[in-house]
């Protein structure tokens, strides 16, 4: 509507004097994806993400995703100032992770290697040896049991399942789950696959067993969406946050997609495939970080901390490269 196209163009012009440039996850909503590939931002997974931020030679990052993408884009470029839509979009992941208690779990564990999925606060970070993402999770994991390491996990319980299934390695996993992958329902989701014996069934690791094992595909938000594009199936059965069709459908135009089904009815769980916190972040709350002094909207890392967490975010860009 108009208020939305002249929301649009005023932060066209925001980011022109700020020299300001937007980085979207794929589960933001398709008008701020749309915004970024517009202006030269990106539209990527958390991995890419980190790395557009560290590469780009902006003056300010806004990164439209939740906390911990604006935290490692501040740990990785400390002299770019980083602003988020909003700072209230957390991960319940990261909220499932508190620092102290981690840090007393990796204490009961000192021959363990610490691993942990990028889902997770500065501090969390800064006590881990490597932080991974969904996109190379697997390979650092194969990796590491290779030179004969055993390894601590954290927080993801269904990824960490997935990983440790995959590759045998002796691992010890922190409990904790995505609330929107954790809601995919298995037995719907056999009865989908019967309704479309056609589809292929695309499925995040963070989403439980019972959902991997009826998976054609299983990875990160990249890899779904190369899955979507690649395999020669013209229907497919998505089990991640629906935020993923406008990148999938945008691809292949011609194929169809279909939720995975949750546990919400419609009454009590309006759209469960969404991450709550993905949500915030709305044409008005960009526009209100680039317009404002930006103080309310700014990343911030404690200097100690960021110098230890940049430490394995290090490592995972440049195992990754
Ligand atoms: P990706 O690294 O696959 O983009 O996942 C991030 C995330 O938060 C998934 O829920
Ligand atoms: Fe965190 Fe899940 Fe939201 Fe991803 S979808 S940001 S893992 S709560």
């Amino acid at each position: 509507d108009a208020e939305k196209l002249a929301a649009r163009e005023r932060i066209k012009a925001l980011l022109k004097e700020h020299n300001a440039v937007l980085v979207a996850h794929y589960y933001t909503d398709p008008e701020i994806q749309a915004l970024a590939e517009e202006t030269g931002g990106c539209v990527a997974d958390s991995l890419e993400m980190a790395r557009f931020g560290a590469q780009h030679e902006a003056d300010t990052l806004i990164v439209a995703g939740v906390k911990f993408m604006g935290e490692t884009a501040k740990i990785l470029t400390p002299n770019k100032r980083v602003l988020m839509p909003t700072l209230e979009a957390t991960c319940s992941l990261d909220l499932g992770c508190p620092p102290e208690e981690f840090s007393a779990f990796c204490d009961k564990h000192p021959e363990h290697t610490v691993v942990v999925y990028a889902n997770t606060s500065a501090a969390v970070k800064a006590r881990a040896d490597w932080v991974v993402t969904s996109s190379i999770a697997l390979d650092v994991v194969e990796h590491l049991d290779s030179q004969g390491e055993k390894i601590l996990w954290a927080p993801d319980k269904h990824l960490g399942d997935y990983i440790n299934k995959q590759t045998g390695a002796d691992m010890v996993l922190w409990d904790a789950a995505c609330i929107v992958h954790d809601e995919f329902k298995s037995r719907a989701l056999v009865q989908l696959k019967e309704q479309h014996p056609d589809a292929a069934v695309l499925v995040h690791p963070e989403s439980p067993a019972a959902i991997v094992e009826l998976a054609d595909a299983v990875g990160s938000t990249s890899q779904l969406i190369k899955a979507s594009q690649e395999l020669p199936h013209e229907k497919f059965i998505v089990a991640t946050d629906k935020g993923i069709f406008y990148k999938m459908q945008q691809l292949s135009p011609e194929k169809t997609f279909l939720e995975a089904p949750t546990g919400g009815d419609g009454a009590t769980c309006r759209s469960c495939a969404h991450c709550p916190w993905m949500a915030m972040n709305g044409l008005a709350a960009i526009e209100q970080a680039l317009s404002s002094d930006g103080k309310a909207h700014e990343i911030h890392v404690d200097a100690a901390l960021a110098e230890k967490a940049l430490k394995p975010l290090d490592r995972m860009l440049n195992f990754s490269v």
